[in-house]
């Protein structure tokens, strides 16, 4: 099947505090996302990659990659999964994959795209990882209601793995019934389906507040 990868990549990055969005901060000499993207334009498996930015965007035509003829940019929406779901129109064959990534994740290395794709199953995969800490839910009170049993626990990162026509139609009925959608496994798992946790690198970090970019400077280093 056609592999496309699919980019969320027009959040305002809030929580990073300046006024350049977050996933064009610099990181060795170029923008977040410009790790984002060539890594992933140079998985022998990923046929194509969509961009999904704000329609106020300045400064994506000036990424290396954006002249690549393997990347079609589309303007996002208000959430993260709206903009999943507008990229998601883009993809034309009934029988394709989408591997959605976070533009904010620029650590990502091939080996663990291709531990995804070897271990996905039918019902699609996600990479994750185990929690570490010992899990506090909180009281109305600020104080420690209980303590959340680990064992069971994982971290969900990207990328995630679907059919693209199945998560489409999945990230379309959650918009329609209000649902609030944080990631595409949560579209798919409210359809019934049982997607598998693939065990991700650690390092594959979400770039959200100041901290995480002296973090992900010291892994691509
Ligand atoms: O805000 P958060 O860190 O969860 O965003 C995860 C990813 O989703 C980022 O790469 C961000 O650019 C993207 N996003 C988006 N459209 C939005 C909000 C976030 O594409 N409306």
């Amino acid at each position: 099947a056609t592999l496309y990868a699919v980019v969320p990549a027009a959040g305002v990055g809030k929580r990073m505090g300046g006024a350049l969005p977050k996933q064009y901060l610099p990181l060795h000499g170029r923008p977040i996302l410009s790790h984002t993207l060539s890594c992933l334009l140079s998985h022998p498996r990923v046929a194509q990659v969509i961009v999904a930015v704000g329609p106020d965007d300045e400064y994506f035509s000036d990424l290396p990659e954006a002249a690549d003829p393997r990347l079609t940019r589309v303007t996002g929406g208000a959430e993260r999964a709206d903009s999943v779901r507008l990229a998601l129109q883009a993809v034309a064959a009934e029988d394709a994959w989408a591997l959605v990534h976070d533009a904010a994740r620029p650590c990502l290395r091939h080996e663990d795209i291709d531990r995804l794709l070897a271990q996905c199953g039918e019902q699609g995969a996600i990479l994750a990882s185990p929690v570490r800490d010992t899990m506090k839910r909180a009281g109305g009170d600020g104080c420690i209601d209980h303590t959340v049993e680990r064992a069971q626990l994982w971290h969900a990162l990207t990328p995630q793995l679907f059919p693209a026509g199945a998560l489409h139609r999945a990230l379309c009925e959650a918009e329609q019934q209000g649902a609030s959608i944080t990631d595409e496994a949560s579209a798919m798992e409210r359809q019934g389906w049982q997607p598998r946790l693939v065990s991700g690198r650690p390092d594959n970090i979400k770039v959200t507040h100041p901290d995480d970019l002296r973090l992900a400077q010291l892994f691509l280093a």
